[in-house]
Formats: C-alpha cells, structure tokens, sequence
C-alpha cells in the first residue's frame, strides 16, 4: 500500500452534521447514541451537531428516546436510509463528516454504505468484527478513497481496539534490546452474570464461519502483504486447549479478526516504517509520530479465550462445533439462525441482552503481562469506543490521514486514543515483568 500524500491542500468541506449513527436503532446502535449523547455539545468535546438515520424514523425515534432517559429526549434530526437505496446513502454522506455505521452484518450491508462514504469524501468507521469484509473493503476501495479523501475504518469497536491499542501499549514495555517475539492475548469475560449477546453478532459470525473460503480466495487474488521483521523464529502452533500458569486460566485458541486486524497493522507499518502521514500535520506531530511508531516492536499475535475452569470453556467449544458443522448447508445456516441460543447454549438470543445482563457486567527469556480491562463487550466498550474514535477525527483531522482504507492500530496509535480510553473506563496497565529460566 502506498504512503499517503501528504503534500496536497486540504480544504474541509462544509458538512450539517459532525456525526451520524446509521442503524441508530439496532441493539447496538441505540448504546453509541447513548455514548455519543455524553459528548455531544459538552465543553472541549469536538461534536457540535448529530444526527441519526436508519430505515424507519419511529425505530430512530424510539431508540433516541431510550438513549437519552430519564432526560427527555434532546431535538436530534432523524434521517432515512437504506442501504438498497444508494441515493439514500449518498445524500446521508453528503451530510456528514463522518458517518458511524452499526448496520450489520457488514457483509450483507456494509459495501453501499462504504461505496457512498468514498464517493462523497465522508469519513467511515464501524464496529465490524467480519474479516473478509474488511479486506475486501480495503481491496475495492483504498485507492479511491486516497483520490477522495475518506477516511475508511473498520474494526472500531471491541474488534478490534483493545488488541490493536493493547498491542501497542503492551510493546512499549519491552525495552531494547530485548525484544517480544510473541504476545498472546488472553480474553476474559468473566462477569458475575451471564455474557449474552444480540442475534446481530450471531448472525455476522454464522455468516462469517459460512463464508471463510471467500476470504481465502480474496487474498489469492490480492498481492502479499509486506512481513514485519519479527525476532526469532515463528512460534511453534501450540495446543487448541492449554492452561496458562502465570494468569491461572485455561485459554482455548480463537479464530478471532483480532489477530487478523492486528497482522494488516503490522503489515501496513512494514510499508510504512514511520506510519502514515497526517493530511495537515504539524512539525512536531511528524516527529511524535515517528518517535512513537519507532518504539513499536512488531510481534507474532494470538488470541484466546482464558476461563477460570476447563468448564468454562464448554459452550465456546460446542459453539464452535456447531458453527463449523452446520453454517456449512442451507438448512443447517437455517437452523442455527432459528435457534440461536439453543446453539449457542443461552449465548446469544434473538432480544438480545436484557439491561440488566448488558449493565454488569527463539526460546523467550522475558515475559511481559500487560492488561486491557472494559465493561461488558458488545453494548458498552465497543460504543465506548467506537464514540472515542469518532472524536479523534473530529478533533485530530490534520494529523490523521487524508483518506484511504485503514485498520485502526495505524490510524490512531500515535493519537490520544489509548488516553481517551482510560478516561472512559477502558484501562491499560503494565502487570509484571519477569525474566524466565531458559
Ligand atoms: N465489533 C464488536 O465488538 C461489535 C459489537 C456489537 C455489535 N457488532 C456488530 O454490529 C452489527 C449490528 O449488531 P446488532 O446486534 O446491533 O444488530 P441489530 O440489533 O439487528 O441492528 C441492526 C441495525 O441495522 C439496521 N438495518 C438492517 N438492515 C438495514 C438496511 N437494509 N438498511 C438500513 N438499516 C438496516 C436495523 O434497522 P431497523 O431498525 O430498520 O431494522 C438496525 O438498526 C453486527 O454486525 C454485529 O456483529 C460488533
């Protein structure tokens, strides 16, 4: 992928809207509303004007009313789009400066909604977690939305912030000469309550099992992506199940986009060594920039699922099995749409959490723990964060860059987003730091 241009002027375009959330009435729509709410119009915060759009104006204006309780509901404009609508589309992005799109799954809708973005130069982050979609989002539109200056980025929720900005976070507590040669992210989501997610991210993930062959043949029809140099050799696969002494969990290996995220990261940053040039940005960014990104040290990443008790991880298992075995036919696709929480054992249901469920929530010589901590997944740190990364464009324009197709590790790593999400309730801390008896 190409460098930015960071020569050309950049004039801001006059838009009506700072933000606005498409799919505002979806399950997670209505909670980034309710964190968009919090910023909007408050001191120092960039967002000065919102609107909402989906497919019906009472859904929006349902959601807008339960986004802003017990406060009566704030004078929002509620717009109509649909993504079978293109012109719809184009007349939302025209609008906007950016658009926050909770319309999933992305594979099924998201492509008309990133088309009308790049088209109308309008910046474009979502809360996907589907792989493919997001390669080919980069494969069809990079270079278009470099000519017009739209900002594309998916993965800006819990897939998959928390591994990018852990990633960074993680590396500067290696200092030189030592080296990580792997990082293993162990995610716990531990709660004293059910985890239970919405139909929305069940069906993405049915859809996305269904449909992995597609990525496979995307990336053989693409050109290899530069390797990071990564110290020492590639680790050895390791076991799908193990227990991990130092956190006293047992983690089973996930096929998660995380680690597929964080690889395009690592591989932009291989092309880019001093990452990606802002479209305005001052003397002293470019050298904070380059500062920041010269101390990240690249890694083999890995995800998995960590659980107190080999129990835990059960339903995951089953799930996983399910998954595998019937989003392979029709009928079985059928089958696990109609029952989603028969085959997710209670995991995912058509209604979604209750308010309830959703409110608690070479041989290496050294080793690093490091921690990223949030509330519940899906419904509060991915609005969270989706919100936090919003306003990091509105705010930081000219040292982002100008447009192109980007993860979110590349984009808002030297940023103040690691920052703006501590002060959210997502903490980055360092834990330990040992050497190990080789
Ligand atoms: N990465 C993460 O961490 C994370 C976390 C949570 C969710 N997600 C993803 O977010 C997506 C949404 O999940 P959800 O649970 O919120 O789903 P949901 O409750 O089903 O919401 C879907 C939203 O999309 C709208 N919509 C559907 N078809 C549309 C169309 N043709 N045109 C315009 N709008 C349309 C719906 O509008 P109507 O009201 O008109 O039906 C609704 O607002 C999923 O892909 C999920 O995987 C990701």
């Amino acid at each position: 992928m190409a460098e930015n241009n960071s020569n050309q002027t950049f004039t801001p375009i006059s838009k009506t809207y700072d933000i606005i959330i498409f799919g505002a009435s979806g399950f997670t729509g209505k909670y980034v509303v309710r964190e968009a709410l919090k910023f909007l119009n408050t001191p120092n915060s960039p967002l000065k004007s919102l609107a909402l759009a989906g497919r019906s104006p009472s859904r929006l204006s349902v959601a807008l009313k339960w986004a802003s309780g017990p406060n009566p509901p704030p004078k929002i404009p509620l717009l109509t789009a649909d993504t079978s609508d293109p012109s719809s589309l184009i007349r939302l992005a025209a609008q906007a400066k950016i658009i926050l799109n909770c319309v999933g799954p992305f594979r099924l809708y998201g492509e008309p909604v990133v088309s009308a973005c790049v088209e109308s130069g309008c910046d474009y982050l979502d809360i996907c977690g589907e792989p493919e979609f997001m390669e080919r989002m980069e494969a069809s539109y990079h270079e278009k939305a470099v000519e017009k200056g739209s900002l594309v980025i998916s993965a800006c929720g819990f897939d998959s912030v928390p591994a990018e900005i852990g990633l960074l976070f993680h590396s500067r507590h290696w200092a030189g000469p030592s080296a990580p040669n792997r990082v293993e992210a162990y995610l716990s989501l531990d709660s004293d309550k059910k985890l239970v997610g919405n139909f929305g991210t069940y069906e993405s993930a049915v859809l996305g099992v269904a449909n992995s062959n597609k990525l496979v043949e995307l990336r053989r029809s693409r050109p290899k992506r530069a390797r990071p140099a990564i110290p020492g050799p590639a680790p050895p696969k390791g076991s799908i199940i193990e227990h991990q002494k130092q956190l006293d969990l047992w983690g089973l290996k996930l096929p998660s986009a995380d680690s597929i995220v964080v690889r395009r990261t690592l591989a932009t940053l291989t092309e880019n060594p001093h990452g990606l040039p802002g479209v305005n940005e001052s003397v002293e960014n470019v050298k904070k920039r380059e500062a920041f990104w010269s101390s990240v040290k690249p890694a083999h990443f890995g995800v998995k699922l960590g659980k107190k008790s080999l129990f835990g991880l059960f339903p995951v298992i089953m799930l996983g099995i399910f998954l595998g075995l019937l989003s392979q036919f029709s009928l079985g696709r059928w089958l696990l749409l109609k029952f989603p929480s028969f085959f997710s054992l209670g995991t995912f249901r058509k209604e979604g959490p209750s308010e309830d469920e959703v409110a608690r929530k070479k041989k290496p010589d050294t080793e690093v723990i490091t921690r990223v901590m949030g509330p519940e997944i899906g419904y509060l740190t991915t609005p969270i964060i989706l919100v936090q990364c919003a306003l990091v464009v509105l705010n930081d324009h000219d040292n982002l860059p100008k447009g192109g197709v980007f993860t979110p590790g590349i984009v808002f790593g030297p940023t103040d987003l690691e920052k703006r999400l501590q002060e959210n309730g997502i903490s980055f801390d360092f834990i330990s730091k040992k050497a190990l008896s080789t």
